[in-house]
């Protein structure tokens, strides 16, 4: 596959959504081809499991039935749309993806090796090139999601305790050790202007290296 796959990840409110968006506008501008998506979601069949999984009506089956959930939201998002976009040779940023499943429903309790082989059999032919991470003290995060609700109930995800995203922000960390070429950490408590920079840095230096 010709293109190049960026992927978003981090806890809640660390303002990821919105720098992608940036960061699509600015290739773009720059005469690349992109693609955006999210998860879950994406594709139709994923936006259906969507709202299964984020209204909290699989939270009664158990977190293992969660991980299934979103593996196969995945799995469609990767058949109908990463991947053709990938053989098109587009740059395809994905607002979440299979470090999201990593973290959260590891934290969550999910079995290990059942997330293994969901990650093995949904994402082998399409993995994140670039994996940028978005990290924040978890307070801040929750207060700034708390804001963007303006009111609105949480979600099954937002509605958790600070010591839980405390454990993912953690769990991003290790991803991050464990995969340095792929995964990039930016300081997501700076001011908007100063984490688009450090966007823009990362992925213009990784495009010139992928090019070169
Ligand atoms: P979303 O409204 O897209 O929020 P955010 O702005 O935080 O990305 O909600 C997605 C929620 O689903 C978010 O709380 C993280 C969670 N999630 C998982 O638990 N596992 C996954 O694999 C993915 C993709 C998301």
């Amino acid at each position: 596959m010709n293109g190049v796959f960026i992927t978003f990840e981090g806890g809640e409110g660390a303002g990821k959504s919105t720098q992608m968006k940036r960061l699509a506008v600015r290739l773009e501008e720059a005469g690349h081809r992109v693609l955006v998506t999210r998860e879950p979601g994406g594709s139709s069949g994923a936006e259906a499991v969507r709202h299964v999984i984020l209204s909290g009506a699989a939270e009664p089956f158990g977190v293992n039935m969660e991980a299934i959930l979103f593996a196969a939201a995945r799995s469609d998002n990767v058949q109908n749309i990463i991947k053709p976009a990938l053989q098109d040779g587009r740059i395809v940023l994905c607002d979440r993806f299979m470090d999201s499943s990593r973290v959260y429903q590891g934290q969550g309790g999910a079995d290990a090796e059942l997330l293994d082989l969901l990650e093995q059999a949904v994402t082998e032919d399409a993995r994140p090139d670039l994996t940028l991470i978005f990290d924040l003290p978890p307070e801040v995060g929750m207060q700034r999601a708390a804001i963007r609700r303006d009111g609105e109930v949480p979600d099954r995800f937002e509605k958790e305790t600070l010591d839980a995203q405390a454990a993912r922000r953690q769990a991003y960390l290790d991803i991050a050790a464990a995969e340095p070429g792929r995964c990039k950490i930016i300081d997501a408590a700076q001011p908007l202007d100063e984490v688009n920079r450090q966007v823009d840095e990362i992925v213009d230096a990784f495009l010139a290296y992928e090019t070169a």
